[in-house]
């Protein structure tokens, strides 16, 4: 396959979803420009209109408006957070500090992700949680007036981070977290800085004072740069050209699959333009390149989570043996990504196993061939089909439509760059 020509991919997913949240608790209407339209993001305008935001429709191409009154008013039922993680889960701090009851679920991947991560943090600021004997979802929460809280954070997550700290926003009270191992996405902290509160970073603790106060915006998102590692997949795999994908994020929590695509061999250049949302955005210009397996640290992996999926298929074909060391949080996203990464590449055949919580891949230059088994994650399945672009590659993939989770157009994307969907 050729590549060639210009293109865009949909607006950031965590900064999609965190605008939307704070949109909703200022008092006002906040315009949000090129959010991301996807179900995750929809999944949070729905639940965020039940606790009384008024919420445009996300659809493709539009700004989406929303109108906070300050706080949320009580919800008439459950809320459902659909497939989305990001949204239960920041969810679930701002909760902690309103003074009523809700149940908080999900769908059937959502419901058995860990949960008491987040709860057991906020109980001790002074949310009170049931959850269903089980660390997963339903978690029916009673929030109220909060403690401060220095905690140590179990495993190294924006999710939690930016849940902490969304309690300390609401509840207007101090919170420093630490992290365990490597640093994860920074989106959080950025935004509350954006409304005048302090939020430090000595290396070690991030530390977050209610100093500020947030107020309507009118913003910009800039294209998702996980989104974008399936275009520069695509292109790192193809025969002659070069692609740009135009308009991405480049935020340095983000970015560092391209640092380890270096490290494989790639060339990957970057233009970069003005900010948006306070976040360094740019041009992505690459071609296709022959790769050879590394070495992925633990320290590296918070701030590569989401394009593991990408880099192994792109390792599965490169020279040599790439090793993603202590990966074991791939279990517990949307599917276990760290077994049916390695059993899908086998099935396709090409060689890989996880070791512990190591995942090992073989390069070989396998073709290809045989159906992929997604169980719904929307990035297993954007990733093998990318893998299908190989030339001679039959690739089938169980559930192309989970790719709507988080990048709408991706079929029409792959198709127009003569990959098959
Ligand atoms: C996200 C954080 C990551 C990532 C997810 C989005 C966020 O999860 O996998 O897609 O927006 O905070 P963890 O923080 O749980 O690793």
């Amino acid at each position: 396959m050729m590549v060639q020509g210009t293109l865009t991919v949909p607006g950031d997913k965590s900064i999609t979803h965190r605008l939307l949240l704070l949109a909703a608790l200022a008092r006002g209407t906040s315009e949000i420009h090129n959010p991301l339209t996807s179900l995750d993001a929809r999944s949070s305008g729905a639940v965020l209109r039940r606790l009384g935001a008024e919420v445009s429709p996300l659809r493709s191409g539009r700004a989406v408006r929303v109108r906070g009154s300050g706080r949320f008013q009580p919800p008439d039922r459950d809320l459902h957070c659909g497939n989305s993680g990001t949204t239960a889960r920041l969810l679930l701090g701002v909760l902690a500090a309103h003074p009523f009851t809700t149940t908080v679920t999900g769908d059937r991947s959502l419901r058995r992700r860990p949960m008491r991560r987040i709860t057991k943090p906020l109980q001790r600021m002074g949310a009170t949680v049931q959850d269903e004997g089980a660390d997963g979802l339903p978690v029916t929460m009673t929030g109220g007036s909060l403690r401060a809280i220095e905690y140590q954070m179990p495993v190294s997550s924006a999710q939690l981070k930016g849940s902490l700290l969304l309690a300390g926003l609401v509840g207007e009270v101090s919170v420093a977290v630490r992290e365990p191992v490597g640093r994860s996405r920074d989106h959080t902290e950025r935004l509350l800085r954006s409304f005048g509160y302090a939020v430090t970073d000595d290396g070690e603790w991030i530390r977050f004072e209610p100093t500020g106060r947030l107020e309507t915006f009118s913003v910009v998102v800039p294209g998702d740069a996980s989104s974008a590692a399936f275009p520069v997949g695509i292109a790192l795999l193809a025969q002659g050209g070069q692609l740009r994908i135009a308009g991405v994020g480049l935020n340095p929590t983000r970015t560092h699959y391209l640092e380890v695509l270096r490290r494989m061999g790639a060339v990957v250049g970057i233009e970069e333009g003005a900010a948006q949302a306070g976040e360094p955005v740019g041009d992505l210009i690459v071609g296709p390149a022959s790769l050879q397996g590394v070495e992925v640290a633990a320290e590296e992996i918070p701030s590569l989570i989401d394009e593991i999926p990408m880099l192994a298929v792109l390792a599965s074909r490169a020279l040599g043996t790439t090793v993603f060391r202590e990966a074991g949080e791939l279990r517990v996203k949307e599917s276990d990504r760290l077994g049916l990464l390695a059993s899908n590449i086998r099935r396709l055949g090409g060689t890989a196993e996880v070791s512990g919580n190591d995942l090992v891949i073989e390069g070989t230059d396998y073709r290809p061939t045989g159906t992929v088994r997604t169980d719904g994650d929307h990035r297993l399945a954007m990733a093998f089909a990318v893998l299908g672009t190989v030339p001679d590659a039959r690739v089938l993939v169980d559930n192309m439509g989970c790719a709507d989770v988080s990048f709408p157009g991706f079929r029409h994307m792959l198709r127009r760059l003569g990959g098959r969907a």
